[in-house]
């Protein structure tokens, strides 16, 4: 079963660099999603994985089977991939009905008409647009057109399906039904899915593995609630999650070789790494990232903040706190609605902070944070 190697790809244009680099193993039955933002790469990426974009150097293997090596000089043509794509504009055929554009694919292989219906019956109700064959594409709504391009290209039953941001076009609520759909639609067919998108939270709900790319390079390639809490850098960490992280920049020091000592224009803490000991250089530049959701309203806290926005949504509210010279990010969960100015206490709950270097950004160690007042 496939299974998708790409080894030491790079992709230039010109004397641009598109992909560095790039190793990545993609294991049969996985749903990896490209993501990162615009121009990192990920089209780019895709597209040579197909066979429709030539690397400059690497090699890349499906099921056992290279498909691309410079060395070598192989270029296996897209048609003998066994991959399946679907892209933004998918343009369905507008002369012809549903039925027949998903069929097309299977006119081309020569199937026989009977077996062609059967398989077309079989994708309408997989993709839920039973009674909708004998319709042209202009007779159906966005979201019933991508459903079809989603049967068209699932016709041959490829192996591998490859998807450049197909929901793009659909709005907000078209979306998040077609991402359920495409979570279905993954465990059912059993093949392995490579996703490119631009938006994390697609990304996050989505996929079985995040591969996040920042300018044609390689950022952290991991299930994406390890890339949630364990942020491999600085870019990794502001880039997933909604509301962002909070991060603050300071000055550190050892206490001792379990506990660091950080002073933040003004703020002092103390950082517990949740495990093992964190080592670094006296008075080193630090970063310290706290998800909002790690930031608590408490009633017993020597430290105070003052509420400078509130933003409640029903289900949560989005506090903006003041403390300091910094505003920091907190999420608050259930209906409760506080007073702008008003002053209240907080803390850092939890042992999820992320304390990363300020010069390379590299994450050094995950644990708690105290807030202590001097
Ligand atoms: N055919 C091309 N000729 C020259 N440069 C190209 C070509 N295709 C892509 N690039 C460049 O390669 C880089 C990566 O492009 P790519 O399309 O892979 O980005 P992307 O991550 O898909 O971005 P987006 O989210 O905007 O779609 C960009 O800097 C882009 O300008
Ligand atoms: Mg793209």
């Amino acid at each position: 079963m496939p299974k998708i190697i790409l080894e030491n790809i790079t992709k230039t244009f010109g004397k641009a660099v598109a992909v560095k680099d790039f190793n990545l193993i993609i294991e049969d039955g996985d749903f990896v999603t490209l993501l990162g933002p615009s121009g990192c790469g990920k089209t780019t990426t895709l597209r040579m994985i197909a066979g429709l974009e030539t690397p400059t150097e690497g090699t890349i293997s499906i099921d056992g089977k290279k498909v691309f090596s410079s060395i070598d000089g192989i270029d296996i043509s897209p048609d003998k991939r066994d991959v399946g794509f679907l892209f933004q504009n998918y343009a369905l055929w507008p002369h012809m009905t549903v039925e027949q554009n998903i069929g097309f694919g299977l006119e081309n292989l020569k199937w026989s008409k009977e077996k062609i219906a059967t398989r077309v019956r079989e994708l309408l109700t997989m993709l839920k647009i039973e009674g909708y064959q004998k319709r042209y594409p202009t007779e159906l709504s966005g979201g019933q057109q991508q459903r079809v391009a989603i049967a068209r290209t699932l016709a041959t039953g490829p192996k591998v399906l490859l998807m450049d941001e197909p929901l793009s076009n659909l709005d907000a609520k078209l979306r998040t039904e077609m991402r359920s759909e495409l979570k279905r639609l993954h465990k059912e067919t059993g093949a392995t899915f490579v996703y490119v998108t631009h938006d994390q939270l697609e990304a996050m709900t989505l996929s079985t593995k995040v591969c996040l790319l920042r300018e044609g390079e390689l950022q952290q390639y991991e299930p994406p609630l390890a890339v949630y809490h364990e942020p491999a850098n600085t870019f990794v960490a502001d880039f997933v999650g909604s509301p962002t992280m909070n991060f603050l920049e300071g000055r550190g020091q050892n206490v001792n070789l379990d506990q660091v000592k950080i002073e933040a224009d003004g703020l002092n803490m103390i950082f517990t790494p949740v495990s093992g000991s964190v080592s670094i250089q006296p008075r080193q530049e630090v970063i310290l990232g706290i998800r909002p959701e790690y930031i608590a309203i408490a009633d017993r806290s020597a430290v105070r903040a003052t509420i400078y926005s509130t933003l409640p949504s029903g289900m949560e509210t989005i506090l903006k706190l003041q403390i300091g010279n910094h505003i920091l990010t907190s999420v608050v969960f259930g209906s409760k609605d506080y007073h702008l100015d008003s002053v209240v206490n907080i803390r850092f709950t939890g042992d999820r902070c992320a304390l990363f270097d300020r010069v390379s950004g590299n994450k050094l160690a995950t644990g708690s944070l105290e807030l202590v007042e001097e």
